[in-house]
């Protein structure tokens, strides 16, 4: 059985499931006496065996059983695979489903499974996919309900080149009946040792992706959202890592759910010290009547296993990310080093204003003009106008069409601004349509920035932005959209969706977002889209599977941004990171940083500036235009090699970090000082990822280092490191918010 596939391995008899691609095992089993799914083991990989049995544990212990006479029947104490609460297991499940008579009892059995060569599909989700049908093999699992016509698939990919295992769960409803799932996740696994600190990434505007670490207690502990986004607060990513694990060493368990809105990543410590991680959407706030006939498929989860630390967890999702779940003409492609009107002018521009942007970007090397917000309708600040999507001729007198091609005339691409899910009062898209607006009915809305969310769970709400944004991109000559979104949904509410039907509100409003994406990108294959949400409130893996590119955050500020792109770069690949040189003292913190500490710290990103540039001094041009001759020789190091992290700015003075070329011949590390050292001790900087036996000549010096040794001894900051006394940084310039790069070039072969 099963003989045509290397990755799924079955044991029939046992009905024992192996998957396993030489680097990650998955392990599981039917349970003999009562067809549910029990979980063996997760981790580095194994040889396969034919039976497993030994890693079948059963106690006696004081619980509730299944089996009359059986006292080993308990699901408290069997580590499952997508666990239902109250029949002996007590604590959260995976899974909730009320019945008609109003119980949520669920007994769901083995009753068949299929195995696929290749990945198949999400209908209307976004989820890694494969080029090839050799690049992974999907197992599915069917259980049938005892108790209705219910049937839940569960899916899991092993991908060939990936330490990933990739889940799902589909519900569907073969009966006659409506039933109401309150809880339908996308993983569950339970681990059977308690041995784990959780890692996850919080933050609010301005302040995206902190890194946080924290022990765990036996008991429950989460991160989540409800906010209508995957949020500024928390990502959908958590990891478990082991005590001892470093960015470069011990084990990694990273869960990641490629999904846009609310959220759970959810650990429990139970009292025999099996940890249950679990993540999906958030039960909270959620239910959906699955009616007669109807299918219900839960978001993707991608679970990576990883042994060398919290560099290698993050390396084996941003290959899957930026290769296999990126999507288009843009996934491969360096992008377009860009330069934003944002923070140049904000609301206050011309046409004038805008072509002299235009123009000296197009001078200074760079590829890409984005109109940001203030283009349409009334919109002279944030007050006015979302929903009206057509040119303020005042400030653009010959419309989109006609900056455009202005625009392309001097030689460089156009991008643009939009908000589609919001709308304003002050709008003829209001005026039309009042009840677009999520509402409850006769109760007070509260605004956002001035703004209100549209229903995007409304077909026809889709449709009209969708038009709207149609025309003006059909003659636009539009390369790149900006696809902001501004603030959380409160009062989630439909008018077009009965009472039963309102725990759907948010998952259908993220349906919606992505069917608008999808309309976008099969008119438009050609465009980049960048998404936004008031910075980074929706950098998550969905968005990725359509905008193959996000801004990272509002704040713009070099030494805030280490933080920000170091926590980022946990789960998200370089070229998914936008990152600008902006201005100073900065808009957000007031800091005063040179040009070179911003551009070093921009570099790794997809790279831009978001600046008046029309103000740079001669000087400073001249050095924008070295730095980017700089970036676009190397931007394919930068955007698609492998980046790892050195030196952390949440746990150190100095962050460190570095990318390296696939085949190991180049590398660019980044060094950064926030705060400047009087009489410094010795430093040194070890280097990781090099081949050992290259040869690496330093900065273009004579200075020349093997890659064991640098990664031994590591870049030395004394007076001599690059071998001449008066090129010493540090020396050179003592000041608060340094940095440096160096660049690696392999000599020899
Ligand atoms: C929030 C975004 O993050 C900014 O970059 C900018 O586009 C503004 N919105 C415009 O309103």
């Amino acid at each position: 059985m099963n003989d045509n596939f290397q990755m799924i391995k079955v044991n029939d008899l046992t009905k024992e499931f192996h998957l396993t691609n030489g680097k990650i095992s998955y392990l599981f089993r039917v349970i003999q006496n009562n067809g549910q799914l029990e979980h063996l083991y997760f981790g580095k990989s194994m040889r396969h065996r034919d039976h497993f049995d030994y890693l079948t544990e059963r106690e006696v212990r004081p619980s509730n059983n299944q089996f009359e006479g059986d006292h080993t029947s308990s699901m408290e104490h069997i580590k499952q695979e997508y666990p239902t609460f109250g029949a002996t297991d007590f604590r959260h499940p995976a899974q909730q489903i009320r019945y008609p008579k109003g119980d949520r009892i669920t007994d769901f059995r083995y009753e068949q499974h299929k195995s696929y060569h290749g990945k198949p599909a999400l209908t209307g989700l976004p989820a890694t996919y494969v080029e090839d049908s050799t690049e992974a093999e999907t197992l599915e699992i069917i259980l049938q309900d005892t108790y209705s016509e219910l049937k839940l698939h569960l899916f899991y990919t092993v991908f060939a080149d990936y330490s990933a295992i990739a889940r799902s769960a589909k519900y569907v409803n073969h009966g006659a009946e409506t039933f109401s799932l309150e809880a339908a996740m996308s993983a569950s696994i339970d681990f059977p040792d308690k041995n784990f600190e959780l890692v996850h990434l919080n933050g609010a505007w301005a302040r995206e992706n902190q890194m946080e670490r924290t022990p765990i207690i036996t008991g429950t502990q989460s991160v989540s959202s409800a906010r209508g986004a995957s949020s500024h607060v928390h990502n959908p990513f958590m990891a478990l890592v082991r005590p001892d694990t470093t960015e470069h060493h011990g084990e990694v368990y990273g869960f990641s759910l490629i999904y846009s809105g609310n959220f759970l990543a959810q650990v429990e410590i139970d009292t025999y010290q099996v940890t249950r991680a679990m993540i999906g959407i958030n039960p909270f706030e959620f239910s959906w009547q699955l009616k007669p006939q109807e299918v219900f498929q839960t978001p993707e989860a991608v679970m990576v296993y990883a042994e060398h630390g919290l560099n290698d967890m993050s390396q084996t999702f941003h290959n899957l990310y930026r290769k296999r779940l990126a999507r288009g003409e843009w996934r491969d492609k360096e992008r377009p080093i860009l330069v934003n009107n944002w923070e140049a002018t904000y609301f206050d521009f011309n046409e004038e204003k805008i072509l002299d942007i235009a123009k000296t970007g197009a001078e200074l090397g760079m590829e890409l003009f984005v109109l940001d917000d203030g283009w349409f309708g009334e919109r002279h600040d944030d007050t006015s106008s979302l929903g009206d999507w057509f040119e303020n001729r005042d400030k653009l007198p010959d419309g989109i069409k006609g900056l455009s091609t202005k625009v392309k005339q001097l030689n460089i691409k156009f991008g643009l601004w939009f908000e589609p899910e919001m709308i304003c009062k002050d709008t003829k898209l209001f005026q039309e349509h009042p009840d677009w607006i999520m509402q409850v009915p006769g109760k007070s809305v509260s605004h956002g920035r001035n703004q209100f969310v549209l229903d995007f769970s409304r077909q026809e709400v889709v449709d009209h932005i969708f038009e709207q944004m149609d025309a003006i991109l059909v003659d636009g000559n539009v390369d790149y959209i900006k696809w902001d979104m501004n603030r959380y949904i409160s009062e989630a509410y439909s008018l077009a969706l009965p009472a039963e039907q309102q725990g759907e509100v948010y998952h259908r409003y993220i349906l919606g977002v992505y069917r608008l994406y999808e309309r976008l990108i099969e008119k438009y294959p050609h465009i980049l889209f960048e998404s936004c949400a008031g910075g980074g409130a929706r950098f998550d893996p969905g968005m990725l599977y359509y905008a193959p590119q996000a801004w990272a955050s509002d704040d713009t500020d070099a030494v805030e941004r280490l933080k920000i792109q170091y926590g980022t770069s946990l789960v998200y690949p370089l070229s998914s990171m936008g990152s600008h040189v902006s201005a100073v003292p900065n808009h957000q913190v007031g800091r005063m940083t040179s040009l070179e500490m911003r551009t070093n710290v921009a570099y790794f990103g997809t790279f831009g500036y978001e600046l008046d540039i029309t103000l740079l001094s001669d000087e400073e041009k001249e050095q924008v235009k070295r730095d980017i001759v700089f970036f676009k020789k190397h931007r394919k190091l930068f955007q698609q090699g492998q980046f790892i992290r050195l030196s952390s700015p949440f746990t150190s003075n100095e962050t460190a970090w570095m990318v390296v070329s696939e085949d190991q011949s180049e590398a660019i590390v980044g060094y950064y000082e926030v705060l400047a050292k009087p009489n410094r001790p010795y430093e040194r900087l070890v280097l990781k990822g090099l081949a050992e036996d290259k040869l690496y000549r330093i900065n273009d010096s004579d200075v020349s280092r093997f890659g064991d040794d640098l990664m031994q001894i590591g870049l030395l900051f004394g007076e001599n490191f690059i071998g001449k006394a008066s090129e010493y940084w540090a020396k050179e310039k003592i000041k608060d918010f340094n940095s440096k790069l160096f660049h690696l070039k392999a000599i020899t072969e």
